[in-house]
């Protein structure tokens, strides 16, 4: 278990704020939850699977960036900035982050999940038993503005895997100034983005051949029932998920089989069969286009490295000088 001294704060959304969040959602058109949901302990650790699977190539390409350009990277993190983790998932890339510093950093996770924080922080005091970490349970745009204020000192903000691509763009764009605006001149950011690529290796990222996406995509059905004492079927909706070309993002979806009503409380929701529910978009980037959106809000693209297939890219983000 987490030492209580390693936690320095904790958000932990309340329940309420998921059912208003869920109802609303529901009562839409085009119904719809948050991805943020998918991360309870179940669906936590169902990611740690999707990262490990032979068609998501994502997490694979992400490490193969880390380990290949390790000293490029950390030449720039310096030896001595504390380093602040958004979504924190798993304590792999950050191993390979810390492995090459000199350990006098101090880190920082911050991760709705707390079964994430929790194996995050424990692994890495295996292997480091030094550290000087302090894990923040929150939705990292809250933690934001937390972060900004706590530290003076250069310090650098890691938002690995491509998480930024779960934002919509007006919310990407929001993060970002956000981000432009609270970091001091010599602090950084290091971002993963997912590049664009062929449909078809899309698609086979997102709907694996052994259906663990599907039981994460699921997970948020099961946790309405466990949390919401919702009543749905969950065998009476099937996974699906499909590159929408006009958008450039990976679009998840619940599908109904059937007619069918649902109950949430004293709220009753009507499905018609083939109807969806919307549970996650995830947008795939072109480098161009991103920096000039970094530009936008005075950040500047400082470097950035791609695995060999050119998958993926990490970069290293600054303010504008002025
Ligand atoms: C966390 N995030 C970057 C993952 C993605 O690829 O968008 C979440 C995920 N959804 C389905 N598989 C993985």
């Amino acid at each position: 278990m987490m030492q209580p001294n390693h936690m320095i704060l904790d958000l932990n959304p309340p329940i309420s704020s998921l059912k208003e969040e869920v109802l609303k959602g529901l009562r839409q058109d085009q119904k719809q939850l948050h991805p943020k949901w998918f991360y309870d302990e179940r669906g936590s650790k169902l990611f740690n699977q999707i990262t490990t699977l032979p068609e998501y190539y994502l997490t694979r390409a992400e490490k193969e960036i880390l380990t290949t350009f390790h000293s490029d990277i950390c030449a720039l993190i310096g030896h001595n900035s504390p380093l602040f983790e958004l979504g924190c998932g798993s304590e792999e890339k950050i191993q390979l982050i810390l492995e090459s510093l000199q350990r006098g950093n101090r880190y920082v996770p911050i991760d709705i999940s707390q079964e994430a924080l929790n194996n995050t922080v424990e692994k890495l005091l295996d292997t480091f038993p030094l550290l000087d970490v302090k894990a923040i349970r929150a939705d990292y745009t809250q933690a934001l503005s937390f972060l900004c204020q706590s530290s003076k000192e250069q310090k650098v903000i890691l938002f690995l895997g491509s998480t930024i691509g779960n934002l919509e763009e007006n919310d990407r764009e929001k993060f970002l100034c956000q981000l432009a605006k609270n970091i001091n001149h010599h602090d950084g950011l290091l971002i993963g983005i997912d590049l664009k690529k062929s449909p078809l290796l899309l698609e086979a990222a997102y709907n694996d051949s052994q259906g663990i996406t599907a039981e994460f995509n699921k997970n948020l059905l099961h946790r309405m029932n466990r949390e919401l004492h919702a009543n749905f079927q969950v065998e009476q909706f099937t996974h699906h998920a499909f590159f929408n070309n006009d958008k450039n993002r990976i679009e998840m979806h619940l599908i109904s089989k059937t007619n069918q009503e649902v109950k949430i409380g004293d709220e009753t929701f009507s499905f018609l069969s083939e109807e969806t529910i919307h549970t996650e978009n995830s947008y795939k980037f072109d480098l161009k286009e991103f920096e000039q959106a970094l530009v936008k809000v005075g950040l500047c693209l400082r470097n950035f490295w791609t695995d060999k297939q050119n998958y993926f890219a990490v970069t290293y983000i600054e303010p504008i000088p002025k």
